[in-house]
């Protein structure tokens, strides 16, 4: 069991799961189109997690949890099954999460993409989405309180006339899954610990176009929006360092730096 505070050997396990974690999305990324399965896309992700890179995918078998990567298309909110029945469309937007175990430890990332041509409902949910990720990674520095994180997330989606799910959360990872701290991506009174050097953990809004309430389907897993609007997620997992933070997740296809110095 890790601590709250990681060892620089510890940090530098976990830097390596994320970079591959990072690099599954890079590489579905081409596959991702009108007319695939979410069946297929987890199928190649399974391949590319166990034959190309050796990795354990971490979500399989996560209390129970059938597929390699969770795939959560337009109105499912997270946790969406892969299977072979739903083909993506044009306009489309889904959320791939992926959670990689090397050498025991994790690394957990997701983005979304938009399937052929977007929507520009779909799409701005999106940029919004991210935004409020990157905005929120922007305040990450020792000594500030774990609540500033969710203030400027909460803020920057309502202030864009979106709303943000309170039922899942970002959480501390090592070579456990999910560990502590809990991050919560909304204002809270509770939850006033203050952020350390050394701390790891994922910051995963969830944004829906409509009312932030979600339920849980009959499969025990796909929740959705209880109004069926879309909704959106980007999840990254970060370092906190001396100065600001570390973003280990980060792919090429990020507008922000890996490393954020925030004054
Ligand atoms: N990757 C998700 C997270 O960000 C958790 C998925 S659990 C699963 O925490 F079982 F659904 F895979
Ligand atoms: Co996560
Ligand atoms: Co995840």
């Amino acid at each position: 069991m890790s601590f709250i505070i990681k060892t620089n050997e510890e940090i530098e396990k976990i830097r390596i799961a994320c970079h591959l974690a990072a690099e599954v999305l890079e590489m579905i990324e081409r596959y991702v189109k009108p007319g695939v399965t979410t069946g297929e896309l987890d199928k190649i992700c399974h391949e590319y997690m166990i034959n190309k890179q050796g990795v354990i995918p971490g979500c399989l078998g996560y209390q129970g949890f059938p597929k390699s990567v969770c795939i959560s298309v337009n109105e499912v909110v997270c946790h969406g099954i892969p299977n072979d029945n739903q083909l993506l469309k044009n306009g489309d937007i889904i959320n791939i999460d992926v959670t990689v175990i090397n050498n025991s430890y994790y690394g957990d990332t997701s983005k979304m993409f938009i399937v052929g041509k977007p929507t520009i409902q779909g799409q701005n949910l999106c940029k919004i989405t991210q935004e409020s990720l990157y905005l929120s990674l922007k305040v990450i520095k020792p000594g500030i309180s774990i609540n500033k994180i969710g203030c400027v997330i909460q803020k920057y989606v309502e202030s864009n006339g979106f709303s943000i799910v309170r039922e899942y959360c970002g959480h501390g990872i090592g070579n456990n899954f999910h560990e502590e701290p809990q991050i919560l991506h909304y204002k809270t009174k509770n939850n006033k610990l203050i952020l350390q050097e050394g701390m790891i953990f994922t910051v995963e809004p969830m944004v829906n176009i409509g009312n932030h309430d979600v339920y849980t389907m009959k499969d025990g897993w796909t929740v959705k929006t209880k109004d069926h609007s879309l909704s959106a997620q980007y999840e990254h997992t970060v370092l906190v360092t001396n100065k600001g933070c570390e973003i280990l997740t980060l792919r090429e296809d990020d507008t922000i730096p890996v490393l954020l110095i925030n004054t």
